[in-house]
């Protein structure tokens, strides 16, 4: 008899329902609600550090106006979150580098997505890579980009990495594309899982997992379906439930 597995909870932007999203704080929080894992924003400044952060530009959720391709890493001293008169170390934009230490502290996978605002993808490929160099947990991490052309060029360069295609709707070319770059997952959104899909991708052997998940009903039929993983702004929402 098959037993079914249920689907790991992943928190979207660390757990961004109930914390400042790409924070440290956020990773805390997501490790304290039950989640295996996290997903973060990866975004290059302009001096070719590779910071967490889901926006090209500051103003959303940090202070300031200015593209991140202006910024340098001193300048992350004078950001703090809007709302927020003062912030703590745990509650700032957080270098790529800090955050996975942070993560191997508490115990979460991560998912890195690799937003690319129109820089070269190989050269994006390669900055992100020379942080990764040096942090050994390969096994429980994946690289995930909405930019194909990114995850081909880390396929190229460091093949050894498990990746992930994110889409929001499945081309008909989907399962060329996946063997394309030799992923480990289809990254979809929720309104565009299918239990058809689902199977589809399993035979071929890729994961799903699927974004942003934050009803508890949606959570359970995608984990009817076999869905793998649930990235959610409400770990704690998903943990009651599943
Ligand atoms: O990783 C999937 C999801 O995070 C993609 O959308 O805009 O929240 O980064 P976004
Ligand atoms: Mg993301």
């Amino acid at each position: 008899m098959n037993v079914p597995v249920k689907p790991k909870i992943v928190g979207h932007r660390g757990a961004a329902g109930l914390a400042i999203e790409n924070t440290l704080a956020a990773v805390e929080i997501a490790a304290r609600c039950g989640a295996q894992g996290i997903e973060i924003d990866a975004q290059v400044l302009g001096d070719g550090t590779v910071v967490v952060h889901h926006d090209a530009q500051l103003g959303r959720v940090m202070s300031g106006h200015l593209p991140l391709q202006q910024l340098t890493l001193p300048d992350l001293d004078k950001i703090h979150p809007l709302g927020l008169v003062a912030s703590t170390h745990k509650e700032r934009i957080p270098t790529l580098r800090d955050l996975l230490a942070h993560a191997d502290a508490v115990g979460l996978a991560v998912n890195i997505e690799v937003k690319n605002d129109g820089h070269n993808p190989e050269w994006l490929a390669r900055q992100v890579l020379s942080v990764l160099a040096d942090w050994p947990r390969h096994d429980s991490a994946l690289i995930s980009s909405f930019d194909i052309e990114l995850l081909a060029a880390i396929a190229l360069l460091a093949p050894t990495w498990s990746l992930g295609w994110i889409v929001a709707d499945l081309p008909s070319s989907w399962v060329e594309t996946l063997k394309g770059i030799r992923a480990t997952s289809l990254n979809l959104h929720e309104a565009a899982v299918t239990e058809a899909v689902v199977r589809e991708a399993h035979t071929h052997g890729w994961l799903v997992q699927s974004w942003t998940v934050n009803e508890p009903d949606v959570a359970e039929r995608l984990s009817g379906w076999g869905v793998d993983a649930l990235i959610t702004d409400y770990p704690d929402r998903l943990a009651d439930r599943l």
